[in-house]
């Protein structure tokens, strides 16, 4: 038995996505065998978020294939699962954290895993009928219940979820306006090359998109319309409105309770501590250090998620080596699978293949070095990508984008 073991009181985690899950295994597969509670706040078993946007929104039964692990593995490692429940206040002095029915339930430790929840734009509150923002699956089988009735859509944010709404949207034959008030598609996780590839491809499933404008204000008539008014005049109207403009980390546990918290989430080491050695935090809510940058920084996917939940499991019995992790993510949308590993863009962006083709790679240098890659429909040579991203390879962009180079060569 390890010496946490030995305590009555277990491990807490609070959160039960990818990175709370992770974190339960991580610490099993370090030897922590006392005592382990996952607490989540929907009323589902763990499940996995990426297809809420993707097959959950495009298929019906989609949703029972989404859980985070079988069903006798929580058993199995003796976690102890606590479905829609949720955490309003830690009560450091005595270590505990308090449920919302009133019950307190103990820690030895305790980690925060509670993610982001999207940013809410003024005048488009998630309760008002027709109005949409999407993180549970809950969102998504409305969503999808939505769309299945037909009418126009607006969407505000032309990033990951905007986007992919708008390819299952316009798969279903629906009038979509993107609305982005940026310059560009994508802008925060996507290079401008891939940003307009993408822009392209709604464009040529009919999707208007519109960049450099926001929303100024938002009506609901009685028939139902929402009209969005435009700071450049114009006037949008649909009667589903998706809302997907980022998000914010879920730090407000640790606010109250006096947690160092910066914008980016609560801040932690190498190895997930806060600024009180008894509680840890994990995944995007964690702003966090990775031994392969310099300083602090927050990531938004799942592969963090996933990654940093494991290692801050790991680090709670065994803290022997600072996260360091390259993260990416991925994108369906129509027939474009993207991935994105390390920097999604850099000073340089040199593009390996034609574009015109629906595959190709687009490698981002950033002071000659190659730290990231976002590939099309091209796995197999995201896969080399990797390994010069992870060597931090320093290869000209003349030999990057010539067909003739053997990259594996380079990156070996
Ligand atoms: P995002 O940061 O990717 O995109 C938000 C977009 O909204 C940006 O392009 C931004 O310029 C725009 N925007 C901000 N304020 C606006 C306003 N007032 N009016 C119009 N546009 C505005 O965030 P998004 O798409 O909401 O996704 C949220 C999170 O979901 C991501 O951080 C990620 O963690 C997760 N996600 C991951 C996916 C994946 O891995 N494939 C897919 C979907 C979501």
């Amino acid at each position: 038995m390890t010496e946490l073991g030995n305590h009555n009181a277990g491990i807490v985690i609070v959160g039960a996505g990818i990175a709370g899950v992770q974190a339960a295994e991580g610490l099993r597969k370090a030897g922590y065998d006392g005592a382990l509670t996952l607490v989540g706040a929907e009323p589902h078993m763990p499940y996995d978020r990426p297809p809420l946007s993707k097959e959950v929104l495009l298929r019906a039964g989609a949703e029972n294939t989404i859980a985070l692990r079988d069903e006798n593995f929580f058993a199995a490692n003796k976690i102890d699962v606590m479905l829609g429940k949720r955490v309003c206040a830690i009560e450091r002095p005595d270590r505990r954290v308090v449920l919302e029915d009133g019950s307190r339930l103990d820690y030895v430790k305790l980690v925060l895993a509670t993610g982001s929840r999207p940013r809410v734009l003024a005048g488009l509150s998630p309760q008002a009928p027709g109005v949409f923002y999407l993180r549970t699956l809950a969102d998504s089988l409305m969503l999808r219940a939505t769309l299945a009735r037909g009418g126009r859509v607006a969407i505000v944010g032309g990033g990951v979820i905007g986007l992919e709404v708008a390819a299952v949207a316009a798969g279903r034959g629906l009038a979509v306006t993107v609305i982005e008030a940026a310059s560009r598609v994508m802008a925060r996780a996507a290079s401008p090359v891939i940003g307009a590839y993408l822009a392209k491809r709604h464009q040529e499933h009919g999707v208007a998109i519109r960049c450099g404008v926001s929303v100024d204000s938002a009506r609901q008539d009685g028939d139902g319309c929402w009209r969005l008014a435009l700071n450049d005049g114009c006037v949008v109207e649909a009667e589903i409105v998706v809302v997907g403009v980022g998000v914010v980390p879920e730090t407000s546990l640790a606010g109250a309770a006096g947690l160092q918290v910066a914008k980016e989430g609560v801040v932690t080491d190498g190895f997930g501590r806060t600024d009180d050695s008894n509680i840890y935090a994990a995944g995007e809510v964690a702003y966090h250090v990775n031994g392969l940058e310099k300083g602090r920084q927050r990531q938004e996917n799942w592969h963090h998620a996933a990654a940093h939940g494991a290692h801050v499991g790991r680090a709670l019995i065994a803290p022997d080596t600072c996260y360091s992790e390259i993260c990416g993510y991925w994108s369906d949308q129509y027939d474009t699978h993207l991935m994105v590993s390390g920097l999604p863009a850099g000073d340089v962006d040199v593009v390996r293949g034609d574009v015109t083709t629906n595959r190709f790679v687009v490698f981002h240098l950033v002071g000659g070095v190659v730290a990231g890659a976002s590939a099309v429909n091209a796995a197999p040579e995201l896969r080399v990508a990797k390994l010069l991203v992870r060597n931090r390879a320093r290869v000209p962009a003349s030999e990057l984008q010539d067909p003739s180079t053997d990259l594996r060569k380079v990156a070996a």
